[in-house]
């Protein structure tokens, strides 16, 4: 619900358990008052006493600086005084860096609107404010934009900056939060990582001068997540406060969190500045893609789980969301480019053998020479030595057994030995007279050009409909670098990297809006590009191309800070794993992947007899679970990042009648003893009977068994659901929890 009080000139956010108060300050400036638990009550105007915002400049303006400098501000601006990191930067056509945006008016609509080109929380309970701010003298524009809904938490910002004046400005930073607070010994917990090792989150003290977290690579990239919590210095998993900033966006970014001189915070997010400009000529706009604001004051648990519902009930778009995913066998490891048609159709066969619902062909299925990475990005039609009869005839041979079928594309490169570079050499990123610089032997096509982004939606439309594929792996496996195009005038180079994203998602939504049936999973080499934007598109995003058991656990610990379990695609790799050479044990490489999209990369031709035997019985067992993965809450039990042993989660349902335990002793305790798991989410008045299985016993859990014990819901949150030690690394095991 959202008002505003033209008397004492405050705005008031408030979501189910949080209230966002801005003020009118001197008439003309746009305060931040506070962000935090619900605030009731009607004195709010005492929230406007603040010494550092009265009085104001036009009271005293031999004091300008100081005001500036130390009000908190709704939106801080750059050259006018306020030396904090700015929200917003503006070059007029001097060149001549200075913004000062006043208060101008406001409208409450009922709603969330769309953004236009880009990715945006959707919701019919909601309401959304717009604050105009505006430059006086450049004519900048600014639309502040706030939506709450009914039923959650986090709060939707995003910007708009239109040119209402008469000479073209240039736009140097447009982000789309900042926030100024009090310091409560903020910590700043974001995700770091590389290849194989992606989303690893790390904890630092919130200093003067600046916390950072960002990506200047052109997509997120393995190393830094759009996202970053800021978790108060008594804040755990279940206590104090916790204040989230996730952005809707899959490029370049920048989280900053900077203590300022006087001891308070301000902290932002959005597009990073740095290989960021837009030129608003007259009358042209600008729109910052949205942060999503999330507030809890029981801990990171709480916020995690408000970010998993936002994320499910109001960005993925996908009729998938609700449906059950099919189980996949992929390729990749199994054959890597060394495959045909023969070898995929007996996958295929011990897949349908198994219970697994689809095959996807991964890279190498077309051109006329991929059998390394070398050759043929761009030429999307089928290799006919690899495909003799033709992949449309390939994929009838998949849906005739029952199969499903998928296929890997990466659309965004182009190989330098591919037909398409031949014909059209201007596509690719390049800076006038350098060689572009290749990556795993490719370059980056320039999605500035229309006509590149023309060919695209063509060729994978045409490949779509000629095979009646059911699921497309859209890949991408090198930064931006070369940021130019021959497409753009010298004043639009500035661009490319944001333009870049756009015409991504752009091609995305083209494809779906044609194809609604197609199930999407984003990937990036991994999980380089595992963001909240492409999550608009896709409802699964590939997590990492380490699928060794332990390091996922790692991995996945740091996703489902924010993201939701159902969007993790996690496959069962093989033993010993190639990246690790860590020998696991079958079924709790099973176990672990479960908590995900579930499916297998490994050649299940040539596994043991006993292996090929678990397959049925690990897939059934996902399948009872699946529901509480897609829709469930999520608790984190243990981490063995933090204690060296022992990794558990648990998943509950909404309804509290059931939850699992997922536990794995990755390293045995020696003179170990039995311990204790405290589940949540369960109702403490009703009796669950609790049952652990044991890896090879999946299948043999029905609803009506009476084996396990039955225990009331307090006693098991309260005094712990007991596991007993086992002597084994890499041990995972499930408890399944029942209402009775
Ligand atoms: C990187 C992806 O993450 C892998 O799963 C696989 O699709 C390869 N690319 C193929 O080149």
């Amino acid at each position: 619900m959202i008002t505003f009080n033209e008397k004492s000139g405050i705005f008031k956010l408030d979501t189910p358990h949080s209230s966002y108060l801005m003020g009118i300050v001197d008439g003309k400036y746009l305060s931040h008052l506070y962000y935090g638990k619900t605030l009731g009550g009607d004195d709010l105007a005492y929230l406007m006493q603040d010494p550092s915002m009265a009085p104001g400049p036009s009271v005293l303006p031999g004091e300008k600086v100081s005001f500036m400098d130390s009000c908190p501000v709704e939106y801080g601006t750059s050259g006018t005084g306020d030396f904090r990191e700015p929200a917003i930067s503006v070059w007029n056509e001097m060149g001549q860096d200075a913004c000062e945006l006043l208060y101008q008016g406001c409208r409450i609509l009922e709603g969330k609107p769309g953004l236009p080109g880009l990715p945006a929380s959707f919701g019919e309970q909601a309401q959304t404010l717009e604050i105009d701010l505006k430059d006086p003298v450049t004519g900048l524009l600014a639309t502040l934009s706030y939506s709450v809904f009914s039923d959650t938490d986090v709060i939707a910002r995003s910007v708009r900056a239109v040119n209402e004046g008469n000479n073209s400005l240039r736009l140097t930073r447009c982000l789309s939060a900042c926030l100024d607070m009090e310091d409560e010994d903020f910590n700043m917990i974001a995700l770091h990582g590389a290849w194989a090792r992606e989303h690893l989150p790390e904890k630092r003290t919130v200093g003067y001068g600046g916390t950072v977290t960002e990506s200047i690579r052109g997509i997120p990239g393995h190393d830094a997540n759009p996202f970053y919590l800021l978790s108060a210095g008594n804040a755990d998993k279940e206590h104090g406060n916790v204040y989230g900033f996730v952005l809707v966006y899959s490029g370049n970014f920048l989280g900053k969190v900077e203590k300022t001189q006087f001891g308070t915070i301000r902290a932002v997010l959005g597009i990073h500045p740095e290989k960021f400009s837009w030129l608003l000529t007259p009358g042209e706009s600008f729109q910052a893609p949205e942060a999503l604001l999330g507030f809890s004051a029981d801990g990171i648990g709480a916020l995690s789980r408000n970010y998993h519902d936002f994320i499910r009930e109001h960005l993925i778009r996908s009729k998938y969301q609700n449906m059950p995913r099919p189980v996949l066998v992929n390729n990749w490891e199994a054959t890597y480019f060394d495959f045909n048609e023969e070898k995929l159709l007996s996958i295929a066969l011990a897949a349908k053998k198994a219970g697994i619902d689809m095959l996807v062909c991964d890279d190498g299925w077309f051109g006329s020479h991929r059998n390394s990475p070398s050759g043929c990005l761009g030429d999307w039609t089928e290799n006919r030595e690899k495909f003799p009869t033709g992949f449309p005839d390939f994929v009838k041979k998949l849906h005739a057994m029952g199969l499903k079928a998928g296929l890997w594309f990466e659309p965004e490169s182009i190989s330098p030995e591919s037909e398409l570079y031949r014909e059209h050499p201007d596509w690719v990123l390049h800076v006038e007279d350098r060689e572009p610089v290749q990556c795993r032997n490719q370059w980056i096509l320039d999605l500035s050009n229309e006509g590149t982004v023309q060919y695209l939606i063509r060729s994978l439309e045409s490949m779509i409909r000629r095979t009646g594929i059911d699921y497309i792996k859209w890949d991408m496996n090198r930064p931006l670098v070369d940021i130019g195009s021959s497409a753009l005038p010298k004043e639009r180079q500035g661009e490319i990297s944001h333009r870049h994203v756009l015409a991504v998602y752009r091609i995305q939504e083209q494809i779906l809006a044609d194809f609604p049936d197609l199930l999407l999973e984003n990937c990036a080499g991994g999980g380089s590009r595992f963001d909240a934007g492409m999550l608009f598109y896709s409802p699964q995003i590939w997590c990492s191309d380490d699928m060794d058991p332990v390091e996922r656990l790692l991995i996945q610990e740091g996703t489902e800070l924010v993201y939701p379990v159902s969007a993790m695609g996690s496959h069962v790799g093989s033993s010993p794993y190639g990246i690790t050479s860590r020998k696991t044990d079958f079924d709790s490489r099973a176990l672990c992947a479960m908590a995900g999209t579930f499916g297998y990369e490994l050649d299940i031709t040539r596994l043991p007899g006993e292996e090929t035997a678990k397959i049925p019985g690990q897939i059934s067992l996902y399948k009872r679970i699946q529901p509480l993965i897609q829709k469930g809450d999520y608790y984190r039990l243990a981490s063995f990042r933090e204690n060296g042993w022992l990794d558990c989660v648990e998943i509950a349902a909404k309804d509290r009648s059931e939850a699992i335990i997922l536990a794995v002793q990755v390293l045995t305790q020696p003179n170990g003893r039995s311990f204790r798991m405290h589940p949540g989410g369960l109702d403490p008045d009703i009796h669950y009977r609790v049952k652990e299985l044991r890896p090879g016993e999946m299948d043999s859990d029905t609803d009506d068994s009476d084996s396990g014990n039955v225990v009331r819901g307090d006693i098991l949150m309260q005094a712990g659901v007991l596991l007993e030690p086992v002597l084994q690394d890499f041990y995972a095991r499930l408890v399944v929890i029942r209402r009775v």
